[in-house]
């Protein structure tokens, strides 16, 4: 869609390639007019935010490339539009690519031949880069140059090609999971946390003008509530319940149409998804409510551990559902309550956990 420039929705003077279809063009597509195009658009995460701000306005101050730089936080929370939005806000096109598609060096090196001063390569899901592509990337970060091997075995030859003076926007939902010389490479890194509800509710705000859908704020306050944190779950409810409005009332979602909506829909009214209860009704259940350890909390919910780590459990925790110990995860007494199971007797370690009576 934005192969010329001359998608109207992506206005100033860059300009967006996507060139790797699958993944990333869908998911720039489906959201493409809710982006905030600029900083000043962008809600919330006021401390990213005013940081970029800072190094965006040195970098053009200074006519140079802006560093490198990583953001990492759960999906759904803006690590792709940030990246879109530093292209306009440093007025550069912008090539995006992703970890898993990039097969061998020589896709690599395709993109990082064809960026121009100052151009930003974004690669979403950098954690996936496969070694080799690792390897290929470091001098291209540190010394703008790429090593381009031809033949191969004994009669290998290797020469050395110059780069423009790019910036690599990495985004990942798994820090953890970024090898240290990586991570060292990075000029720049920021972590995206969850909205609370009142920043949310001025996404929903924003969105529900963008797309002409009537809203209240206590409207879309039910919305925010109920968007687990995530600026792409609360969009997504907000099409949803735009759909039962105007079926079910006159179109103007109000605190009543959107909690009858939502309730329709299933959605949970604490902003837990699926996976969310199936791990705590797992320690619950399973495990005595915990605590238990990582790995065989894994095993019963059936999610890799690392993904439990670090995209489930910080809203769990952040919203006193999950407590991390020594001795691993349990549930507090807001996860029992939530589920409607009876709290455990208060004796031993786990009646510690909920012993703010005693
Ligand atoms: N701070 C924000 N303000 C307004 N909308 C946002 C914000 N962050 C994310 N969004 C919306 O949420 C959607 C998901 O954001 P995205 O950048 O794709 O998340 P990520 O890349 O971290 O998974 C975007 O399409 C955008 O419309
Ligand atoms: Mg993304």
């Amino acid at each position: 869609m934005t192969e010329n420039g001359t998608d109207a929705a992506i206005a100033g003077p860059s300009r967006t390639e996507i060139t790797t279809p699958e993944v990333i063009e869908e998911e720039v597509r489906t959201d493409a007019s809710l982006r905030p195009e600029r900083l000043d658009e962008f809600i919330g995460q006021a401390k990213v935010k005013e940081s970029l701000s800072v190094y965006v306005e040195a970098a053009l101050g200074r006519g140079e490339a802006l560093d490198h730089t990583l953001f990492y936080g759960p999906p759904g929370l803006g690590k792709t539009t940030l990246a879109l939005l530093l292209a306009h806000e440093l007025g550069v096109n912008i090539k995006l690519t992703s970890g898993p598609v990039l097969e061998k060096p020589g896709d690599l090196a395709g993109l990082l031949t064809n960026l121009g001063p100052r151009d930003i390569l974004f690669i979403d899901e950098i954690h996936r880069l496969r070694p080799v592509i690792e390897e290929f990337l470091y001098p291209a970060m540190e010394d703008y140059r790429i090593e381009i091997r031809l033949g191969d075995g004994p009669r290998v030859e290797t020469f050395s090609m110059k780069l423009e003076r790019f910036t690599l926007v990495g985004a990942t939902t798994r820090f953890g999971l970024l090898t240290a010389p990586m991570r060292a490479r990075f000029g720049v890194v920021e972590r995206l946390g969850f909205y609370p509800t009142d920043e949310l509710g001025e996404i929903v705000t924003r969105s529900a003008g963008l797309l002409d859908i009537p809203v209240t704020t206590d409207g879309a306050g039910e919305i925010a509530r109920r968007a687990r944190g995530t600026p792409r779950i609360a969009n997504r409810l907000l099409r949803r319940v735009r759909d039962y409005a105007e079926v079910r009332s006159d179109g103007t979602i109000d605190a009543p149409t959107a909690v009858d909506g939502l309730t329709l829909l299933n959605v949970d009214e604490y902003g837990l998804d699926e996976m969310d209860a199936r791990v705590l009704r797992a320690i619950i259940e399973t495990f005595d409510g915990g605590p238990v350890g990582l790995n065989s909390l894994a095993v019963a919910v059936g999610e890799d551990a690392g993904t439990l780590e670090e995209v489930y459990e910080p809203y769990l925790i952040q919203n006193g559902y999950l407590q991390r110990t020594s001795r691993g995860r349990a549930a507090t007494k807001k996860a029992y309550e939530r589920f409607g199971y009876a709290l455990p007797a208060a004796d031993g370690e786990q009646g510690a956990l909920f012993g703010d009576d005693g």
